[in-house]
């Protein structure tokens, strides 16, 4: 089938070569032209495990091409995705311009019916709006054509997008129209073999679909932090609990890691978002809000566990970080807790040395050369001659490491582990303070 994807970023650019992969004809339309040509190119913009021999694969196999000229595009599917950002406006509501622009422009453009699938992140409603918008611009271009507008929100997770998008779990699609439905299946036909995977709903409850997940995941996480942060009061550990408490199936062992706080591009903007939805029409959202409250309360507690350790005394200290990115498998920083400790270490007068196996560069590029951050090429380079260690990412690189070179190169014997990778016992044999997250020791209470 012919597709067209506007917008070359995370979703949309996974989507697109996921979709050529399988035989779709796909066009990717995008108005930033160098990151056009750096895709004709194979370099891509965003770090993402197996992306890059799929993009190069599939532009080769001329599947998958590239480009600025949205009226090509426009002219090329019958169906056609959006996939740019709703970046959250001043207010934490997902700013729609972007979206609605791209609809403004298949609308000038179209010459034959179209089918519109939203795969932005959008909240209740934006199918109207978009519609609305379209409708607006055919009747100023005095032609009539048809054109449906479908809800398919994407479940990716950064790190592991391409196998998500090729064994996609459900694939959630909001029409009414049994015709566009036809449409939606043969799409995904590929995906969706050896058992049901498509889930096919009205338009705007598969919107609120994508906000309910993120938002019980994100519910989950905190649930599991303010238990961790009991925990650490009363003397339990958090990861007996823990396995305690999965293994009951109705609670399951998914998404119920304690740690310094959720991140990245989806749970923090999405719940924000959903809390604006629900009161624009009246209603106080007293769970979600506490979600956040509580997940913005736990991206201090690294900081609070050094600043406890150090009895405040943090003006010239060292501070070795492990882990920069929001999780492991990924570069990308956006709102991870690593930048929290970071800024409030740095006004506490502190230095950072800092080591990640990605997210070096973005880390440069977000906060450029500045004295009190070194970015260090090995994780024992970040260890030399600092104060102490605190862990913010759990990559497998940080799981295992020689327990005798960190206690070696640390001024203090002090690991402050915001992702529960070590066994305590372990590490008070080895002569190494220990402090993670809810184990029942606490140099700091939040
Ligand atoms: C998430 C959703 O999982 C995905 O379905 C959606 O499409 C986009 O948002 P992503 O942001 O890539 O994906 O990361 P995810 O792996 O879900 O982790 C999000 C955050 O939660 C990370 O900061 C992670 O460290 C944290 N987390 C996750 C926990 O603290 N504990 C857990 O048990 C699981």
């Amino acid at each position: 089938m012919k597709v067209t994807v506007f917008g070359i970023g995370y979703v949309g650019l996974v989507q697109a070569a996921v979709l050529a992969e399988v035989g779709h004809d796909v066009v990717c339309v995008d108005i930033n032209a160098e990151r056009v040509e750096n895709l004709k190119k194979s370099i891509i913009p965003i770090y993402e495990p197996g992306l890059t021999p799929l993009v190069q694969r599939n532009y080769e196999a001329g599947r998958l091409q590239f480009t600025t000229d949205a009226a090509h595009g426009v002219q090329h599917g019958r169906i056609q995705f959006i996939a740019v950002g709703t970046p959250p406006d001043e207010d934490g509501s997902a700013d729609l311009q972007y979206v609605l622009a791209v609809a403004k422009t298949i609308a000038t453009y179209m010459e034959s019916p179209k089918i519109i699938v939203d795969k932005s992140t959008v909240p209740v409603g934006t199918a109207d709006k978009v519609s609305a918008c379209v409708a607006a611009v055919l009747a100023e271009r005095g032609v009539e054509l048809g054109f449906d507008v479908v809800s398919n929100p994407e479940f990716l997770k950064e790190g592991a997008a391409v196998a998500d998008c090729q064994r996609p779990d459900r694939i959630v699609i909001g029409t009414d129209s049994p015709a566009v439905e036809e449409k939606m299946r043969e799409l995904y036909a590929p995906f969706n073999r050896n058992h049901e995977r498509m889930i096919v709903m009205d338009v705007r409850s598969a919107e609120l679909t994508k906000y309910a997940a993120n938002c019980m995941l994100a519910t989950k996480i905190s649930f599991m932090n303010e238990m961790a942060n009991l925990a650490e009061l009363l003397g339990a550990d958090i990861e007996k609990v823990r396995q305690g408490i999965g293994s009951d199936p109705r609670i399951g062992y998914h998404f119920i890691y304690p740690g310094c706080g959720y991140g990245g591009s989806c749970f923090p903007k999405d719940v924000q978002a959903l809390v604006k939805t629900a009161e624009k029409v009246g209603y106080v959202p007293a769970l979600l809000k506490s979600v956040e409250q509580v997940n913005y309360r736990q991206k201090d507690k690294l900081f609070a566990h050094v600043h406890a350790y150090f009895d405040g005394d943090l003006a010239g200290k060292r501070i070795a970080l492990w882990g920069l990115s929001f999780k492991p498998n990924t570069d990308d920083m956006r709102d991870a807790p690593s930048r929290v400790l970071m800024e409030k270490l740095w006004a506490a007068g502190a230095v950072v040395q800092a080591f990640d196996p990605e997210a070096m560069n973005e880390a440069q590029r977000i906060y450029g050369t500045r004295a009190d951050l070194s970015l260090m090429g090995t994780k024992e380079a970040a260890l030399r001659g600092a104060d102490a260690l605190v862990v913010c990412t759990e990559w497998n690189a940080f799981k295992a490491p020689d327990f005798e070179v960190v206690k070696e190169h640390l001024k203090h014997p002090v690991i402050i582990d915001g992702r529960n990778l070590y066994d305590p016992d372990m590490l008070e044999a080895y002569g190494i303070a220990y402090y993670g997250i809810g184990r029942g020791r606490s140099v700091a209470t939040s």
